[in-house]
């Protein structure tokens, strides 16, 4: 077997569930099976709690044992009782709940599992530092400043915390964290797109990774020619992310602007979501669309809305209000600063240091700089997922 191995449980056809989870690179087992009662538990399962009782029972306590197994709880209504006594490494979803969606879901539970798993033994072997923050800077509207944003707070949180912190490029084809930050493009991601996926290792996404000097923020791109875009997969983002995440201390993602299955992926994956808009009817109504997808799938808790250029157009307090959630930061149109910095191949924050813009910049990296939240005595976050996005993969 190649792919993680996912229990399906309690499901009344679980086929059609097991045939999308194989396409994204997982393999599947079933109770009353050789492989799906053997001694070795699954990597991840999911359990439909609405199965017979006395399966769904016994395939929970069989999956919370000493080590447990990351869990997708599914259920029509109400959450069933067995769950309160689950993990905050289990998931819970509302059904009906679209397979595409539940492979997202896996994808971000691999990411924060620690425990060992097939794809990327190799790595998890690593000492594993494995509590990074995931910080994914996205919009759905291009153009909103998410490369000006993700460039800069990176090197800002690089700055205030001296820590381990890497620029991963996650806008396959027209995005380039090398616009404007000056470090050599020549590798990135795509260098693995032809290998198997065993070969993804940590030493080859190390040989990946580049550092730029001035600040000693690291960089990963994904590649540099458009037409290799297609060829950086989610499942090769998301091995990326998970090494990221061994090796740093924090991880910012600059991600494409969309609904694709790759940014799908990133926004999962991260635990910090930082939500760029402008000051326009149509970047607001475009974001207004998204918070509610992401209340959805359950991705809202980790937003926080940054508002882009925010001394021109729509006032901070009428966006509230639009949007029905507070702006967490702002940043100043710095007229054509940004535009010279990046042509200098310079962040703003090292080349404009005592500019307004690069106070503000500091500021939102402030917002994701404190400790990540992860006290066991907390309530396992819960996360409700509805079929509302479309695969958008070619
Ligand atoms: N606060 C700002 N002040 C002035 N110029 C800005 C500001 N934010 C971004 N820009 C400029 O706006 C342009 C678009 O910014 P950027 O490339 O960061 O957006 P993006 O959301 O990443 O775009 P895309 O969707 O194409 O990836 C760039 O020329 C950038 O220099
Ligand atoms: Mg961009």
């Amino acid at each position: 077997m190649s792919g993680p191995i996912v229990l399906l449980a309690g499901f009344a056809e679980p086929d059609s569930v097991a045939a999308v989870l194989n396409r994204g690179g997982f393999e599947t087992v079933v109770p009353g099976t050789a492989a799906g009662d053997a001694s070795e538990l699954p990597d991840l399962a999911i359990l439909d709690c609405d199965g017979p009782a006395d399966l769904v029972g016994r395939v929970f306590a069989r999956l919370h044992g000493e080590i447990p197994v990351p869990t997708i709880l599914l259920f029509s209504d109400e959450p069933p009782e067995i769950i309160t006594t689950s993990l905050s490494s289990d998931e819970f979803a509302m059904k009906p709940q679209p397979p595409e969606g539940l492979v997202f879901r896996l994808q971000a539970m691999l990411i924060r599992a620690t425990r060992e798993h097939p794809v990327g033994r190799e790595m998890t072997t690593e000492p594993m530092a494995g509590e990074a923050r995931i910080i994914g800077v996205f919009a759905p509207k291009g153009g909103v400043g998410k490369t000006t944003i993700a460039v800069n707070v990176a090197v800002a949180l690089r700055q205030q915390t001296r820590s381990r912190v890497l620029l991963l490029d996650a806008d396959a084809g027209v995005g380039n964290v090398t616009s404007v930050i000056a470090v050599s493009d020549s590798r990135g991601l795509v260098d693995l797109a032809d290998s198997a996926p065993e070969l993804w290792t940590a030493e080859a996404f190390e040989q990946l990774a580049v550092t730029h000097k001035p600040t000693g923020l690291r960089v990963m791109n994904w590649g540099s020619h458009p037409s290799d875009a297609e060829r950086v997969g989610p499942d090769l983002l998301i091995a990326a992310v998970r090494w990221a995440r061994a090796a740093h201390d924090m991880v910012v993602i600059d991600t494409h602007p969309g609904y694709d299955d790759r940014t799908m992926a990133m926004l999962t994956a991260s635990t910090e979501i930082l939500l760029v808009v402008t000051p326009e009817v149509g970047a607001l109504r475009n974001t207004a669309q998204f918070l509610e997808l992401a209340e959805e799938i359950g991705l809202s808790t980790a937003i926080k809305v940054i508002a882009n250029r925010a001394n021109h157009g729509v006032a901070v307090g009428e966006m509230e209000t639009s949007l029905g959630v507070p702006v967490a930061a702002t940043v100043v149109s710095s007229g054509p600063r940004a535009v010279q910095a990046a042509n200098e191949g310079q962040p703003l924050v090292t080349r404009f240091p005592s500019e307004r813009i690069s106070n503000d910049l500091h500021a939102v990296a402030r917002l994701v700089a404190g400790p990540a939240v992860t006290s066991s005595s907390e309530e396992p976050r819960r996360r409700f997922a509805l079929p509302s996005f479309q695969r958008a993969s070619a």
